[in-house]
């Protein structure tokens, strides 16, 4: 049986909802506290035992290479002013053994489409797909805990949870019958039903395990919901020949692809920052401002 060890991160989407904030500076690269959301998910991977690291990318995403890469400037410049501490902070951002390999999507087809740009890279393997506006705070990373789950029953697993009727219309909505513990079997899924015609509540969020036969049928699509190449789509095929499960995590996910969900995200990591929590949470208490 092979290990999951590639994740996909397409990263090439234009975040129009943080506009203008996202005008010239990719959606990925906007931080709660102080990391990017995509350095969240690409931690997410590495503590599932992912090694390589694919980004599908587009226009305007530079900046995701360079968070990612050697910064020589900005290493010579701490190292002159003696900033050891911050020196070492900024080298060891990943692992050693982490592998960052970059796509470049030509045009924004849809996720499905993205996905489909790292087949040349995945090949033959399992892999996960990370969407990194969603935060997952879960102990264990949630990805590790679905690198579990395919572990043991070695087919596609994707990370749900439930969410109110009224915002179907948000999510890939699965039908799926309970299995074990946390683990359902998908039969059914559809992209982004209205709530009157949603099969259930139990939403994908956005982590996914895939075997690579997903590819395939992705190949195959045409333009589904909102004119784009849907992964939904992709994956409504694939279950018509094999097991795909659904997982229901366990931790918190901050959907920080809507205003409301990165404010959520930002005061729940600040209250927690070694570094400025306690005061941050004094000052959410009512104590007015700290200085
Ligand atoms: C995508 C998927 C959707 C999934 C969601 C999770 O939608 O198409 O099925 O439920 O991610 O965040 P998007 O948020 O890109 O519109």
């Amino acid at each position: 049986m092979k290990k999951v060890t590639k994740a996909v991160f397409p990263v090439a989407g234009m975040g129009t909802r943080f506009l203008p904030a996202t005008k010239a500076s990719p959606k990925e690269m906007m931080p709660i506290v102080d990391k990017p959301l995509i350095q969240y998910a690409v931690e997410e991977a590495v503590a599932a035992g992912i090694s390589d690291m694919i980004f599908v990318t587009g226009r305007s995403k530079r900046a995701i290479e360079d968070h990612f890469d050697k910064a020589y400037e900005l290493e010579s410049e701490l190292e002159r002013r003696g900033k050891t501490e911050l020196l070492e902070f900024v080298r060891n951002l990943l692992p050693k053994h982490i592998n960052c390999i970059y796509i470049r999507q030509a045009e924004a087809l849809g996720l499905g489409h993205a996905v489909l740009c790292a087949k040349p890279v995945v090949n033959d393997e399992p892999f996960a797909v990370l969407l990194a506006d969603d935060l997952l705070d879960g102990e264990p990373a949630v990805m590790r805990q679905m690198v579990d789950a395919y572990d043991y029953y070695n087919c596609s697993v994707l990370g749900v949870e439930e969410v109110p009727r009224d915002q179907t219309q948000r999510y890939g909505i699965v039908a799926a019958e309970p299995l074990a513990d946390r683990v359902e079997r998908i039969g059914a899924i559809v992209e982004k039903p209205k709530p009157e015609d949603a099969p259930s509540t139990l939403a994908v969020i956005g982590r996914y395990i895939l075997t690579p036969r997903v590819f395939h049928h992705l190949e195959q699509l045409t333009p589904g919901a909102g004119g784009e190449i849907q992964l939904t789509d992709g994956i409504s095929a694939l279950l018509k020949e094999q097991q795909v499960l659904a997982y229901r995590f366990a931790g918190e996910r901050y959907d920080c692809g809507s205003k409301l969900g990165y404010l959520e995200a930002m005061v729940e990591f600040g209250r927690r920052h070694p570094e400025v929590g306690a005061e941050f949470v004094a000052y959410l208490a009512g104590g007015g401002r700290v200085r």
